[in-house]
């Protein structure tokens, strides 16, 4: 190959590179600063989810705290679009105080699981993550 060929192929590559780049990045923009603060807080709380499943799943506590870590401060603004209209529940809105209950119950197990897991306790890390699980299951059967 001649050098002139070698370079235009390296050319494309890095063009290829930087529009998934691009692609990636807005993709990932309009889901986090979504209009929607429950979809947000779904999305995240997606991600750290499966995180949390494999690192339960081979007894790893650091892993599992890290990931809870990056859910901070995503229910409390779900609560305030559920308050100020932001939030349109799907299913039974207006079964809006249990929903928030059970929001708030859910976001307790995970405390309690983070407590579990910096401290390591693979038993309480199962047992809660079995619990938000069958919570995530239950609130959507309702609400979504
Ligand atoms: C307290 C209620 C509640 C809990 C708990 C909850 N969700 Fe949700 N979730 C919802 C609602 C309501 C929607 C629908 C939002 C909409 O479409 O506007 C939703 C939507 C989603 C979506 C969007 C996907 C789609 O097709 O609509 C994902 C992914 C998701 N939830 C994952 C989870 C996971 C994983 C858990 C548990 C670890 C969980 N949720 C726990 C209420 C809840």
């Amino acid at each position: 190959m001649d050098r002139k060929k070698v370079v235009s192929m390296f050319t494309a590559i890095i063009m290829l590179i930087a529009a998934i780049a691009v692609a990636e990045n807005h993709a990932h923009k309009s889901i986090v600063s979504g209009a929607n603060p429950l979809i947000e807080e779904m999305m995240i709380l997606d991600g750290v989810f499966r995180e949390v499943v494999s690192a339960v799943a081979v007894g790893n506590g650091e892993r599992v705290h890290k990931a809870l870590h990056s859910m901070h401060g995503t229910m409390e603004k779900t609560h305030e679009g559920v308050h100020h209209g932001t939030v349109k529940i799907p299913k039974n809105a207006h079964r809006v105080k249990e929903f928030v209950k059970m929001d708030k119950q859910f976001h307790h197990n995970l405390e309690l699981l983070a407590h579990a897991a910096e401290e390591n306790d693979t038993k309480r890390m199962t047992t809660l993550t079995q619990k938000l699980l069958a919570a995530c299951v239950s609130c959507h059967k309702t609400f979504r």
